[in-house]
């Protein structure tokens, strides 16, 4: 017998409260903060869909292997366990412990980017980005043309543009230090990469001499919905489908804040010693000595669990299948979402939601905004705020698409968490027209979303 009830694969035993605010709380909260969700207390949000980085809930056992976390500075045994962990799943020798996703960035490109370099990705992350533009280099992203159709479905819209990776390889040379392959594809809506494209973009960097790297957040949910989606993968495990991803690269980075279940933690690996040992030196002057790079051993047991318990059937089941209620429910409220919808999240096309709003006024934060306004939900916004640039004569570059990502923290809601999302989306369908767009008061060069201020944009 087939259920349709998902089943959360965990029961609860330790619970925190949720906030409850008034809509005058919120909307003075909202006024103080600049219109800029980062600002909110996160005791005054009801649901909070910020980011599924490092907001997972942590299983009996993450926590019962953490009271053996061992603390030495130097060859704490819990390095070795973080080292097994990583060196299993992924196949690389080399394992470097770092605090986050993007420290591990800012050493790799301190080490292969700098002034005249091109990296090449299916698409940067922001803190990607960021830190290759830091380092002089410029990031350009090769995302295929379906990735930019919001309602047109197709399965692997992470993919990397192929042609265009050997056409930017043949014309750029030895400008290119590496390609990245962001899975899944954050950017572009949680969208997974098949297991053919990054056959393909292997052969084509190992035709051009350029090692592939894999920026592997999201390895675990990218290799179910190869599991589900791709021809001849229905029969393997998560953990096979994740070693044949890995087996195409030459290094790797995880923000182990996502698909390793914890709330703090990340590696850099590679398989190119000599490339190791320079990362090394950098580690220790930023972040740590090498066997803990940054973290507590508490922190790395905590990893080397969560990296084993992501790859359970039953749970990627849950989750994947979690997310696809969400969009469902979307769908039936009149909500326009990127289709279909990914792994860790549900985006929601903000220019299609709100086509009166013009990308200039940030429509995606504004709808952001009116979700915690309405309902005390908080989400991001991935458009303009985010992605717009100024041109050198100060015109306004918006960013590829305007969208709101619905991330969904892992082990931590419900279904009627998820349920009111929907019926307070459904009211929100009901007053678009009335939304206004917001203009843009104050912002940083680089990373300017998070600090970002904004106002209510005239009528
Ligand atoms: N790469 C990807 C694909 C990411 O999604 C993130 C973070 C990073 C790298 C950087 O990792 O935060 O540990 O330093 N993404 C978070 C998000 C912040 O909300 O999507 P970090």
């Amino acid at each position: 017998m087939a259920w349709k009830t998902i089943i959360e694969p965990f029961r609860i035993k330790s619970v925190e409260p949720l906030g409850f605010t008034t809509p005058a709380e919120r909307e003075r909260l909202l006024r103080e903060g600049g219109y800029n969700l980062f600002n909110i207390p996160a005791n005054k949000v009801l649901i909070d869909l910020l980011t599924d980085s490092g907001t997972s809930a942590m299983s009996a056992e993450q926590w019962a292997a953490m009271m053996r976390g061992d603390e030495s500075y130097a060859g704490a045994t819990s390095f070795y366990r973080f080292e097994k962990a990583v060196r299993e799943l992924t196949g690389l020798r080399e394992v470097i412990p770092v605090h986050q996703g993007r420290a591990a960035e800012r050493i790799l490109f301190q080490l292969l980017g700098g002034p005249g370099k091109v990296v090449l990705a299916n698409s940067h992350f922001d803190t990607t980005r960021a830190n290759v533009e830091v380092s002089g280099a410029e990031a350009r992203d090769l995302t295929i043309p379906e990735a930019s159709k919001a309602a047109v479905s197709y399965p692997f819209k992470g993919n990397m543009d192929t042609l265009a990776l050997e056409g930017c390889l043949k014309e750029l040379g030895s400008r290119v230090p590496l390609v990245i392959m962001t899975v899944t594809n954050n950017s572009v809506g949680g969208q997974p990469v098949s297991m053919a494209n990054l056959r393909e973009t292997s052969r084509i960097c190992r035709e051009y001499k350029v090692p592939l790297f894999l920026d592997c957040a999201r390895f675990a949910e990218n290799a179910w919905l190869i599991k589900r989606r791709e021809a001849g993968f229905a029969a393997l495990s998560p953990k096979e489908i994740s070693k044949e991803m890995f087996s195409y690269c030459q290094g790797a980075w995880m923000s182990s804040k996502k698909d390793a279940l914890v709330n703090m933690g990340g590696f850099l690996a590679f398989s190119d010693a000599v490339l190791a040992k320079k990362a090394r030196e950098v580690l220790i002057i930023g972040e740590g000595f090498t066997t803990y790079g940054g973290l507590s051993g508490r922190d790395l047991e905590a990893v080397a669990v969560g990296l084993t318990e992501v790859l359970d059937e039953e749970y990627l089941a849950y989750r994947i299948r979690s997310i696809e209620y969400l969009a469902e429910g979307l769908r039936k409220a009149g909500v326009p979402i990127v289709e279909p919808p990914g792994g860790h999240g549900v985006y929601v096309d903000a220019r299609a939601f709100l086509p009166h709003i013009p990308p200039e006024k940030y429509p995606a934060q504004a709808l952001a905004c009116h979700l915690y306004l309405l309902g005390g939900i908080r989400t991001v916004e991935i458009g303009s705020l985010m992605f717009g640039k100024k041109g050198p004569d100060g015109t306004f570059k918006p960013a590829r698409a305007e969208l709101v990502r619905l991330a969904v923290p892992r082990r931590v809601y419900t279904q009627s968490h998820i349920d009111y999302v929907i019926e307070v989306f459904g009211e929100l369908a009901r007053r678009g027209p009335d939304i206004r767009g917001l203009t843009l008061i104050e912002a940083s060069e680089h990373l300017s979303h998070f600090t970002a201020k904004l106002a209510p944009a005239a009528a």
